[in-house]
């Protein structure tokens, strides 16, 4: 039987590439530079799958194909609003992620975030290699506790709720959840948390907001100016959802008066690229989109594709369609 014919847009884990190759007719991307609309074009016209991933551009005008080959995009990564939907359903392409495996390594990163910005461990980090610490004092880069405090969530899907189990049971916070359907009265109890209604709700009565949302057109600018304002002066914003679900202007502002405590940020609008203005807070800690960035995690994306496409190709439901 002729093997399917793959194209994987960036390098993944050696173990999973290898794995891809027994079964399929594997094209990979060794120089790892991303791929251009025109070349996404030509993949999608000659390979029967094609496997992005989330810092893919995927628009419509990388898939205005006339005759596609591709009749599966086996995404890796769980965020898939870089990848045309209606594009997608006038090709006929189904659309998979990887749900689940990364959810506890991203809401490590989103723990680790808040605790750093709390704590001011990226300022006294770059103190240290400064060479510029003087030594202790009772006075030194005093911080802000983070036991028993409020920790709004935003966005209550698998990541939110191991940010809650993270927060509540190692850290005996108070969670407050706003989330777009109602959340099981069994889901928020194994937190004690409470469900809000609105981001107006929840923002004014947290010391900490997580955010945990998916991105995309719909949630971008969720955290507007006008919102920022309704968190307390001395809160913190936390993101490891998308950059574009902050308007990142409106929180250098505030970040540069001091109308909030401080903001930790592992994901950017327009990532790779950071708006210059943002790197002149220091109460702003910023991490280069690490939130899945575990051997133990990247493999199990990986191998959460593989499934995808076994599944697929073998006539069944794959387990993680989402298009
Ligand atoms: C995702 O999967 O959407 C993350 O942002 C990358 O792990």
């Amino acid at each position: 039987m002729v093997k399917p014919s793959v194209l994987v847009t960036r390098r993944w884990p050696a173990a999973v590439e290898a794995k891809l190759a027994e079964t399929y007719n594997v094209t990979l991307n060794t120089g790892d530079i991303p791929l251009a609309p025109a070349e996404f074009r030509d993949a999608i016209a000659k390979f029967d799958a094609v496997l992005p991933t989330v810092t893919d551009k995927i628009g419509a005008d990388a898939m205005d194909v006339r005759k596609p080959q591709t009749k599966i995009m086996g995404n890796y990564g769980v965020g898939y609003s870089h990848i045309c939907e209606s594009s997608a359903k006038r090709l006929g392409v189904t659309v998979t992620n990887t749900p689940d495996v990364l959810s506890e390594c991203t809401a490590d990163i989103a723990m680790t975030l808040l605790l750093m910005i709390a704590r001011r461990a990226g300022e006294g980090e770059r103190e240290v290699r400064a060479g510029e610490w003087t030594g202790w004092r009772p006075t030194h880069l005093i911080g802000t506790k983070v036991s028993g405090k409020t920790l709004g969530i935003i966005g209550f899907g698998r990541i939110g709720q191991e940010m809650a189990r993270r927060a509540h049971h190692g850290f005996g916070m108070k969670i407050i959840v706003q989330n777009r359907s109602k959340v099981k009265t069994e889901v928020l109890a194994t937190y004690n948390a409470t469900q809000v209604d609105t981001v107006e709700d929840l923002l004014p009565q947290c010391d900490f907001v997580s955010l945990h949302c998916p991105g995309g057109a719909a949630n971008k600018h969720l955290i507007n100016g006008p919102r920022l304002n309704l968190m307390r002066e001395d809160a913190f914003l936390i993101n490891t959802a998308r950059g574009e679900v902050i308007d990142e202007r409106a929180l250098t502002q505030m970040l540069m008066f001091d109308l909030i405590g401080g903001a930790a940020l592992d994901v950017f609008d327009g990532e790779p690229k950071i708006n210059p203005d943002l790197a002149q807070c220091d109460n702003l800690v910023m991490l280069p989109h690490l939130g899945s960035a575990t051997r133990e995690a990247r493999e199990a994306m990986g191998f959460r594709v593989l499934n995808n496409l076994d599944d697929f190709f073998a006539g069944r439901e794959p387990q993680d369609r989402v298009i």
